[in-house]
C-alpha cells in the first residue's frame, strides 16, 4: 500500500514527488498548471492543503464521479481523519466536522438535506430576480458615479450575502460580520477558525430570535420544517447556507465577469455584443468553477480505488476545477459556452448542490444588470496583474479593478432609499414547506 511515511507512489514504482502545496500565491497564481502536474501523476495524486495537511485529490472526471456517488465505500463524516490534525489548522473550518448536511451519510443526511432544500425552495424565482436586480441598482448607484470601482467588493461580494441575509432575516447591523466570516472560513489563512466562531455566534443569536419570536423569513421556515430541528441543528443548517452559498455565488459573478472582461475571442470591452452572461457563467462553470477543490470523502476501510490504494478515513478531495478541464479537449468552445455536456462545478451525487438553479439566477441577474447599466466596462489592469485570493478551495479574484464612463444619474425602481438600505431587502417567502 501507499505510504506518505515511505513516499511510494500509488501503484507504480515511481518516487512520489513532495506533495504539491494547493494553498499560497504560487497555487493562486496558477492552479491549471498544478492539475496539470498532478493530472501527470494518475487519477489520484497527493497535495498538501494546508501546512502539515495532506490529502489526496482526484483529477480524473471519471474518478470523481465515482467517488462522488460511492456511498457504500466513502463517508462525508471526518472525525476519524481530523483526529490527527492540528486543532488550529486552517482548514478545519471548512473540512471540521459539524452537524450538517456536507458532513453527514445516509438517513442524518436526508433529514438535514431535505429540511435545506424545502426551505431553499420557499424562495421564488421571480422574487429572487427582483430582490438581486434591486440590491444590485442600488450597489451599482453607490459607485456609478465615479467612473471606477472594484467589482468584487463593491458588487460580487456584496450582492449575494445581502440578499442570503435578508432572506434569512439577519440584523442589518450583523451583515457585516456574516461576510468576515465568511470569507475568513474560505481564506483558510490564519484567522478561519475565529471567522467561523463569530459566524456561528452571529447566527446562534438570530436563531434564539426567531424561536422567541417567528418572522416570514427563511430562518423561521426552517425552525418550523417537520424535520423538528434542534436550535443546534439549525444554526449549523444556516452557517452551511450562508457559507456554501455565498461565496461560491460571489465567485461566480466575479469569474464570468472577468471572463467577460478579458476573453481574447470577445474583446476587452464590452462594447458591440460581448459574451452573454449566461456564456460566460457556463465557461466558468466548465474552466474556473467557484469551488475548485472540495468534496471531501473518507474511505469506510483500506480499499482501492481506480488503482490507488487508500487507506481508512484518509482525506479525499475532489478536484471539480481539474476534472472539468480535462474533458474540455473533447468539447467544441460552443458546448462549452452553451453548458452542454455535464460539468462538475455543482459536484454530483448525494451531496451535489441542492441551490443550483436560484445561484444561476442571482449570478445572471447580477451580471446582466451591472452591463446593461454601465455597458462600456473594462479591466483597469492587466489580467495577468490580478491578484487571487488564497486558500485551497475556491477560484476567486481578490479585486476586480474596472473603469467606465461615469453616470450622472442611474435608475432605482423601487421607490427609493440610500444604496446602504439594502441590508433591508426582504425576500417575502410563499407558505410554509408543508403548506
Ligand atoms: C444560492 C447559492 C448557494 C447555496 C444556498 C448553496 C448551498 C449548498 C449546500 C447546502 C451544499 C451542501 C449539500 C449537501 O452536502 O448535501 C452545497 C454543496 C455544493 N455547492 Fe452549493 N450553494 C450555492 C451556490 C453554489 C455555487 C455558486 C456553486 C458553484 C458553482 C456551488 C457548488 C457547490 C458544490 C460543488 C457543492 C458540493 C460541495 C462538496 O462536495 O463538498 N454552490 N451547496
Amino acid at each position: 500500500m501507499t505510504s506518505p511515511v515511505t513516499g511510494t507512489a500509488p501503484g507504480a514504482d515511481r518516487p512520489l514527488l513532495e506533495p504539491l502545496a494547493l494553498y499560497g500565491a504560487g497555487f493562486a497564481a496558477d492552479p491549471h498548471g498544478h492539475y496539470r502536474r498532478l493530472r501527470a501523476q494518475g487519477p489520484l495524486a497527493r497535495v498538501r492543503i494546508a501546512p502539515g495537511v495532506d490529502a489526496l485529490l482526484v483529477t480524473d472526471y471519471h474518478a470523481a464521479v465515482d467517488l462522488l456517488r460511492d456511498t457504500e465505500t466513502f463517508t462525508k463524516d471526518p472525525r476519524a481523519w481530523q483526529a490527527g490534525v492540528p486543532a488550529d489548522s486552517p482548514v478545519l473550518p471548512v473540512l471540521g466536522h459539524r452537524p450538517t448536511a456536507a458532513f453527514t451519510d445516509g438517513a442524518v443526511h436526508a433529514r438535514y438535506r431535505d429540511a435545506i432544500t424545502d426551505t431553499l425552495a420557499l424562495i421564488e424565482p421571480h422574487r429572487l430576480r427582483g430582490e438581486v436586480a434591486r440590491v444590485a441598482q442600488r450597489l451599482i448607484a453607490a459607485f456609478s458615479g465615479t467612473g471606477t470601482g472594484d467589482l468584487i467588493a463593491q458588487y460580487a461580494r456584496r450582492l449575494p450575502l445581502h440578499v442570503f441575509t435578508a432572506s434569512l432575516g439577519v440584523p442589518p447591523e450583523d451583515v457585516g460580520r456574516v461576510v468576515r466570516g465568511v470569507g475568513g472560513m474560505m481564506d483558510s489563512e490564519g484567522d478561519a477558525a475565529a471567522a467561523y466562531d463569530d459566524l456561528v455566534g452571529v447566527v446562534s443569536g438570530l436563531v434564539a430570535a426567531r424561536r422567541a419570536r417567528p418572522g416570514r423569513d427563511l430562518t423561521t421556515a426552517l425552525l418550523e420544517h417537520p424535520a423538528g430541528l434542534d436550535d443546534d441543528e439549525a444554526v449549523r443548517q444556516i452557517t452551511l447556507i450562508l457559507s456554501a452559498g455565498h461565496d461560491p455565488t460571489t465567485n461566480l459573478i466575479g469569474n464570468a465577469l472577468l471572463r467577460m472582461l478579458s476573453d481574447s475571442g470577445y474583446g476587452r470591452s464590452l462594447h458591440g455584443g460581448a459574451m452573454t452572461a449566461r456564456e460566460a457563467i457556463d465557461d466558468v462553470l466548465w474552466r474556473d468553477p467557484p469551488l475548485a477543490n472540495m468534496g471531501a470523502h473518507f474511505p469506510r476501510h483500506d480499499t482501492e480505488f481506480h488503482g490507488v490504494p487508500l487507506r481508512s478515513g484518509q482525506l479525499v478531495l475532489v478536484s471539480f476545477a481539474a476534472a472539468n478541464t480535462q474533458s474540455l479537449p473533447a468539447l467544441s468552445d460552443s458546448a462549452v459556452r452553451s453548458g452542454d455536456g455535464a460539468h462538475l462545478a455543482w459536484s454530483t451525487g448525494p451531496h451535489r448542490c441542492p441551490a443550483k438553479q436560484s445561484a444561476l439566477l442571482m449570478a445572471m441577474t447580477a451580471i446582466e444588470q451591472l452591463t446593461s447599466q454601465l455597458c462600456d466596462l473594462e479591466l483597469a489592469v492587466e489580467p495577468d496583474a490580478l491578484v487571487w485570493r488564497p486558500g485551497p478551495f475556491h477560484r476567486a479574484p481578490a479585486h476586480l479593478p474596472v473603469r467606465f464612463t461615469p453616470l450622472d444619474t442611474i435608475p432605482v425602481h423601487d421607490g427609493g432609499g440610500a444604496p446602504d438600505d439594502v441590508d433591508h431587502v426582504q425576500i417575502r417567502v410563499g407558505g410554509t414547506p408543508n403548506g
